[in-house]
């Protein structure tokens, strides 16, 4: 039975292009997850957008001196490009700046106010007389209460790593400039998180069994010692999504209330311009579908917590309201977070230009060579470390040397002894030949490989898989220099024939194994065996426009039949006409390592 799988990726804030450690953190592993899925013939549907709002991006177009607008369109082209290129296969890359993101994060807002979780109170807030307006928390600086660092921002310092009460801050000043600071009285809507802890610590613990230690830990732990507190869910903004209610035309809802709400909105998105409009109900009224959310550690509380609050508070209202229909909304299965990846043995940081950027780095590298090294590292456990001398070695020790030269060997002897054609056998017809122990054997391991790679990834250990995977290459090359087809041609055909052509199942087969990470050469090695349907679909963009205007998203048109499994071992037939094929992946100079080195902290 197909099962309906949503894949929920962080939203990158449109104020900084993405780097590695991004790409390692949530889009590559949800990618992969995803292309594993199509491939076994679920129906996945996968989703992210620009996180267009909130005082990351303004602070960012005030830096740049340039509209908001000019700015999150700038960093949202730019993910586009990135997605493409590299392949992270999104069904749909939005921004929670459309009209129907802002129609259903009202509508949440609205549900949950409905069933009691949100309530009214006033605060203390910074405000300038002199601009006239209150400042969000991340424009005031000021002399952190705890630990005395004169550079803590008003709800945070970066020196102790404190959580701030912004009205204890001392000496506040504001980052624009605007003159003295006085606090102010404001009102806000809070989300009764406390009402809802009983329900998150469930949650949770029906969880316990398959979460990731390092996500259900630091989950439980935090809300048995601290207790889930109310959180205030507006700002005084003038950029973000309007509060639903007369009298609050000043404010706006928190940028982290509606930017989780994009996962829904993101997958209602995508079926109306798909035209079918209900199908967002599979993933999102479906307590059997099962949504994975990939994100990095810094936002484990958001998705593990807040999220599952706001779906749960909300209960059948939000269909009340958006569809007429009393149902409630699917819960995350797994929020599979992962930890940091350091660059060079630090931590990556985009201000001071330590960092490999994702679309600069793809200039230099095919896409296929940063994903496999990203994945062999991906920080799944531990924080990892991007290491340049290590890429290379990697590179051109297993991609290159391994993997890569296997495939082309095996093809290219085949495609030169067999004149382009898979070795026949007996009459010449397409009947698969007896097989000998050493072939079955072979054969028999890489077929075992769809099991365990599978459930691997079944579980998100993507690392593991990869390697698993890798190893299985390996078994290849064993068999190969034990049977040297390479000599046996010159005294017995069709003993080579017979290597060969097991062989060509072997890698015809791990080029599926190897498809999820690897897609960009496993879809060029279908092309060598001269299958016609590709293995994957495409990526393409595509215009959008509504009353806030335009914008580009980024689409995936399945490429295979619907519900077909691929995830199986070959079935290549004897006589099959090939196509000339050639090199998988490049070799990499040693000259490239240095040269990387001295871009950083530049
Ligand atoms: N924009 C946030 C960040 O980059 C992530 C938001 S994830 C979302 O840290 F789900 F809330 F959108
Ligand atoms: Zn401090």
């Amino acid at each position: 039975m197909p099962e309906n799988i949503l894949i929920a990726i962080a939203w990158p804030y449109a104020n900084a292009e993405i780097h590695v450690g991004n790409l390692t953190g949530s889009h590559l592993p949800g990618d992969i997850v995803a292309r594993y899925h199509r491939m076994k013939g679920d129906n996945v549907l996968m989703v992210s957008g620009t996180d267009s709002h909130g005082t990351p991006v303004t602070i960012a177009a005030d830096k740049e001196g340039k509209s908001v607008e000019e700015v999150y369109k700038k960093y949202h082209n730019g993910f586009l490009e990135l997605f493409s290129q590299i392949g992270i296969s999104f069904d749909l890359f939005t921004s929670t700046h459309t009209e129907n993101h802002f129609k259903v994060s009202q509508s949440m807002f609205l549900a949950l106010q409905k069933n009691g979780f949100l309530f009214k109170q006033f605060s203390l807030q910074w405000y300038s007389p002199s601009a006239d307006k209150f400042l969000p928390d991340r424009y005031v600086e000021g002399t952190c209460y705890i630990c005395g660092f004169e550079g803590a921002r008003s709800d945070q310092c970066d020196n102790c790593g404190n959580v701030l009460e912004p009205e204890k801050l001392i000496n506040p000043r504001a980052k624009t400039g605007d003159g003295a600071l006085e606090l102010r009285n404001t009102e806000h809507f809070y989300l009764d998180l406390s009402k809802l802890e009983p329900d998150v610590k469930d949650f949770l613990r029906q969880r316990a069994g398959y979460m990731r230690d390092t996500v259900i830990g630091e989950s439980l732990r935090k809300i048995e010692s601290e207790g889930l507190k109310p959180r205030s869910i507006t700002r005084d903004l003038d950029w973000g999504i309007p509060i639903p209610l007369e009298g609050w035309e000043g404010k706006r809802i928190y940028v982290w209330f509606e930017a989780v709400i994009g996962y829904l909105s993101a997958a209602i998105e995508w079926s109306r311009i798909s035209g079918q409009v209900d199908a967002w109900e599979d993933w999102w009224m479906n307590p059997a579908a099962k949504q994975y959310y990939f994100i990095g550690k810094d936002n484990i509380f958001f998705h593990t917590s807040q999220w599952p609050a706001e779906l749960m508070g909300a209960g059948d209202q939000f269909a009340e309201i958006f569809t007429g229909e009393k149902a409630r909304l699917t819960l995350p299965y797994d929020v599979p977070a992962n930890q940091f990846m350091n660059l060079e043995g630090q931590k990556i940081s985009g201000s001071r230009n330590w960092a490999v950027w994702g679309r600069d780095a793809l200039t230099r590298y095919d896409a296929d060579a940063l994903r496999y090294y990203l994945t062999i590292n991906m920080p799944e456990s531990h924080d990892s470390d991007w290491d340049w001398k290590e890429f290379v070695a990697r590179n051109n020790g297993e991609l290159v040397a391994t993997w890569g030269n296997l495939a082309n060997r095996v093809l290219a002897f085949c495609y030169k002894h067999w004149d382009g054609h898979v070795p026949s056998f007996g009459a010449g017809g397409d009947e698969p030949p007896p097989l000998r122990p050493a072939d079955l054997e072979l054969l028999s391991g890489i077929e075992a490989g769809f099991r365990t790679v599978g459930e691997f990834l079944d579980g998100v250990k993507l690392r593991a898989a990869l390697q698993e995977t890798f190893r299985l290459a390996t078994t290849v090359n064993q068999y190969l220099d034990q049977l040297a087809p390479w000599q046996a041609i010159k005294t017995d055909k069709d003993s080579a024939a017979l290597t060969i052509y097991t062989a060509l199942m072997a890698i015809d087969s791990l080029k599926v194994l190897f498809a999820p990470f690897l897609p960009f050469s496993s879809e060029k090695l279908n092309g060598f065996f001269g299958y016609r349907t590709p293995l994957f679909g495409e990526q393409y963009t595509q215009a959008v426009s509504d009353s806030l205007g335009e914008h580009t998203v980024l689409r995936y048109r399945v490429g295979q039949i619907a519900n077909l499994s691929r995830w199986q071992p070959s079935q290549l037939k004897p006589g099959t006409k090939l196509n000339q094929p050639g090199p998988l992946f490049k070799k990499l100079e040693e000259s490239v390592i240095e040269e990387e080195r001295a871009r950083l902290g530049k």
